[in-house]
C-alpha cells in the first residue's frame, strides 16, 4: 500500500526548536524537575499548558486548524524538534507533553476513562502483540492491518463520531514505519449513491474495534467490545455529513439477506482504491491531526521490529469533545 507516489503529501511542517524550548523552559519544569504525563489528570493543568501553546505556538496552531476547517484535505502532522539531547528519558517526556499541550489547544479531548487524561497512552510490544493475535483480537496490535474506518466515543451508552482526532508517536522502534492514511468522503466514487443506500438511521450493526488497556507492557489488563448500533450516514449540516465505520459489520439490525453487508464490502473496496487519498509518513515525534467525521483513516502495517527491545511501539490518542451522536451501544 505504501505507493506513496501516488497520494498526496499531507500538510506537514515543524515546530522551531527556539518557540519549543522557550515553551519547556517556562512551562514543563516544577522545581527543576519535569512534570509527567499523569500530572494532566488535572484540569488546570492542562488548561495552562494548553493556553500558553496557544500563545507560544500561535501560527502552527492557525495552520493546523486551518486544515482542519477544510473537509477536503482535513489531516496535518506536525514534527517536534529534538529538545534535550543529553537526556532521552526527559526529552521523549517533554515531547510528549509539549504534543499534548498544543493538541489541547487545536481540540479539547475526552479524558480516558482509566487514566482520567485527555489522551489514552497506548504501548506495544511484541511479546503482547503476540498475546493479541493468540486471543484472536484483530486490528489492535502494531503489525495488523487497519481497513479503512473512522473512530467511535462511546460515552453512558450512546456513540458519537468525535469530529477530530490527535496521535502521536513517541517512540516506534520498527525499521519500516509505513505510512497513515486518510480519505476525504465527499470525494469517494459513488458517495451520493452510498448514502441514498444507507440512508441516515441509526439501523446498522457494527460489532467495534475493542480497546485495550495495559498496566504493565506485555499485560493486557481490559478488552472492552462493543456492538453499535448506529448510521454509517448523518447529516450534520446543510451541507455536511459526518461518516461512521468501525469494526465488523453485521448489516442492518433487521438485515437476513445480507445485502447490507455486500454494499458496504464495496464501499471499504472504493475507499481502499479511491484516486484521492493523503498521506503521512509514520515517524516518532510527529503529531497527526485529524478529521475524523468526514473521512476515513488508516495506516500501514509496522514491519520489521529493531531487535532487542522490549517495547516496540508507544503512542498517544486524543478523540475531541466536539463530535456527533450517531448511535448507541446495544446491551450484552
Ligand atoms: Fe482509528
Amino acid at each position: 500500500m505504501n505507493q506513496s507516489g501516488q497520494y498526496k503529501l499531507a500538510p506537514l511542517f515543524s515546530l522551531t526548536g527556539i518557540a519549543a524550548m522557550e515553551f519547556c523552559e517556562n512551562t514543563l519544569f516544577s522545581q527543576s524537575k519535569i512534570i509527567g504525563l499523569a500530572d494532566l489528570r488535572d484540569a488546570n493543568t492542562v488548561a495552562v499548558l494548553s493556553e500558553r501553546a496557544g500563545t507560544i505556538f500561535s501560527d502552527a496552531v492557525k495552520k493546523i486548524k486551518d486544515v482542519l476547517a477544510d473537509d477536503m484535505v482535513g489531516i496535518a502532522a506536525v514534527d517536534i524538534p529534538l529538545l534535550y539531547p543529553n537526556d532521552k528519558t526527559v526529552d521523549a517526556i517533554a515531547g510528549a507533553l509539549l504534543a499534548v499541550s498544543i493538541a489541547q489547544h487545536v481540540m479539547p479531548s475526552l479524558l480516558d476513562r482509566e487514566n482520567g487524561t485527555p489522551f489514552s497512552i497506548f504501548n506495544a510490544s511484541q511479546k503482547n502483540s503476540r498475546t493479541l493475535d493468540s486471543v484472536g483480537i484483530k486490528g489492535v496490535s502494531p503489525t495488523d492491518i487497519l481497513d479503512f474506518h473512522s473512530d467511535g466515543s462511546i460515552h453512558d451508552g450512546l456513540l458519537s463520531i468525535p469530529k477530530y482526532l490527535f496521535l502521536y508517536n513517541i517512540l516506534i522502534n520498527y525499521h519500516n514505519k509505513g505510512n497513515f492514511y486518510w480519505v476525504p468522503t465527499q470525494t469517494i466514487t459513488g458517495i451520493k449513491e452510498y448514502i441514498d443506500s444507507f440512508g441516515e438511521r441509526d439501523d446498522y450493526i457494527f460489532d467495534l474495534t475493542p480497546t485495550v488497556y495495559e498496566s504493565q507492557p506485555s499485560q493486557i489488563k481490559a478488552i472492552l467490545a462493543h456492538r453499535a448500533r448506529t448510521s454509517i450516514f448523518r447529516r450534520v449540516g446543510e451541507n455536511s455529513i459526518a461518516t461512521f465505520m468501525n469494526g465488523t459489520f453485521r448489516g442492518k439490525h433487521d438485515d437476513i439477506d445480507g445485502a447490507a453487508i455486500e454494499i458496504l464490502a464495496q464501499f471499504r473496496t472504493d475507499i481502499s482504491q479511491n484516486d484521492c487519498r493523503y498521506y503521512v509518513p509514520q515517524q516518532a515525534r510527529r503529531m497527526i491531526f485529524l478529521r475524523n467525521d468526514c473521512g476515513f483513516h488508516a495506516r500501514d502495517v509496522l514491519d520489521n521490529p529493531i531487535e532487542g527491545l522490549a517495547t516496540t511501539r508507544s503512542y498517544l490518542r486524543s478523540a475531541s469533545v466536539e463530535g456527533h451522536p450517531v448511535g448507541y451501544i446495544e446491551a450484552g
